[in-house]
């Protein structure tokens, strides 16, 4: 009996002591209890990874939830789930897909035209690592959906944002932008040797410059723009990368990642943080490294490139400059 008795006792302590290492490595759950109801969320790739978690607890805490997804199957189910669990009915899927213009365009102008306010946008759908594709009007994938494509929704929504202030942006980067260099030269990888790591590197710290650079131009309005790294996440981001399905990843990797990878319910926290956190209601322009605030790399706070990558995006996504101001300064696309 004795012996039993210390075997579970040993068991028992090994998997709590598992538990809150997990809990300590993977950051915890957003200290934030605020409620959202009566606010409108829109949120990027909703249908998966962290930001269904997000549509999920964002729908939890009473917001009404528009969640813009390329697969309108994928979305409806994602939506129905959420609806049924949280028993919030204002969940609703969207068609969006970051890597069309038209795509992006029309979703923006439904909500423009339907929706009365737009409280909260959170920019969350990524490519990784993808091969050397190119999006319906040319760029390269992952420059195009995971930065422009929100560039441009972003700034097809901001008047609606600016008119349902205090209102907020969030913007889901990653730690590798550190690893990133904005190559103004050729952003669209048409002259170099296509390097898919670099490319999502650059993608991401794009993210960053795209915050600051928001962040200067929306000064005085009381909307905020944030971006934030949600740690390390298990989820399908990695699908290009071939490394998730290997059998050494699986049988060795696999478990001592288990402690350090985060769940998707865990990758959501930092997000949902951002969006409702009272204490945040003043912060723009930073960068959050999961709950903390961090300096991002020290390329990301070059102002003068992100001002050039600002005007060079707005040019291929065909907006019409001046940009955002505190008067709420509307912006049109430009026949292609
Ligand atoms: N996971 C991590 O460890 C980690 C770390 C740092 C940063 N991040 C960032 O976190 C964000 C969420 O990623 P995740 O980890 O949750 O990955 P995920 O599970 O692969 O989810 C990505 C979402 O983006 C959507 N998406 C991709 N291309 C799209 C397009 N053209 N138009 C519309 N939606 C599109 C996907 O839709 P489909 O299902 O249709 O493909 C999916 O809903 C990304 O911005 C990523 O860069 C993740």
């Amino acid at each position: 009996m004795n012996k039993y008795l210390l075997t579970f006792s040993v068991v028992g302590t090994t998997v709590g002591a598992a538990v809150l290492v997990k809990d300590y490595a993977t950051g915890g759950t957003c200290p934030s209890k605020a409620k959202i109801t009566g606010k409108t969320v829109v949120i990027t790739g909703a249908n998966a990874g962290i930001g269904k978690e997000t549509a999920w607890e964002l729908a939890r805490r009473g917001g009404r939830i528009i969640m813009g997804c390329r697969d309108m199957e994928k979305c409806e189910a994602a939506a129905k789930e959420i609806r049924r669990d949280t028993l919030n009915h204002n969940v609703c899927a969207r068609h969006l897909d970051l890597a069309s213009m038209k795509s992006i365009s029309n979703f923006a102008k439904k909500i423009n035209e339907e929706e009365e306010r737009v409280d909260i946008l959170i920019n969350n759908a990524g490519v990784m690592r993808c091969p050397h594709w190119t999006t319906e009007d040319g760029f390269e994938m992952q420059f195009g959906v995971n930065h422009l494509g929100h560039f441009l929704l972003t700034n097809l929504l901001l008047e609606k944002i600016n008119s349902s202030a205090p209102s907020r942006i969030i913007n889901i980067a990653s730690l590798v932008h550190i690893a990133g260099q904005i190559d103004l030269e050729d952003l669209n990888w048409e002259r170099k040797k296509y390097d898919t790591k670099a490319a999502y590197c650059q993608s991401k710290l794009a993210n960053v410059m795209f915050t600051k650079e928001l962040a200067r131009r929306l000064q005085g309005t009381g909307v905020t723009v944030n971006c934030v790294h949600p740690g390390v996440v298990a989820t399908e981001l990695g699908r290009h990368t071939g490394m998730h399905k290997s059998a050494f990843s699986s049988t060795i990797l696999g478990p001592m990642f288990y402690m350090l990878v985060k769940t998707p319910t865990q990758g959501a926290q930092p997000s949902v943080f951002l969006s409702v956190a009272e204490e945040l209601k003043d912060i723009s322009g930073k960068y959050f490294d999961t709950f903390t605030l961090k300096s991002p790399a020290a390329q990301a706070e070059d102002a003068d490139v992100a001002k050039r990558l600002w005007q060079m995006s707005a040019e291929l996504v065909g907006l019409s400059e001046p940009t955002p101001n505190p008067t709420g300064a509307t912006h049109q696309m430009k026949e292609r």
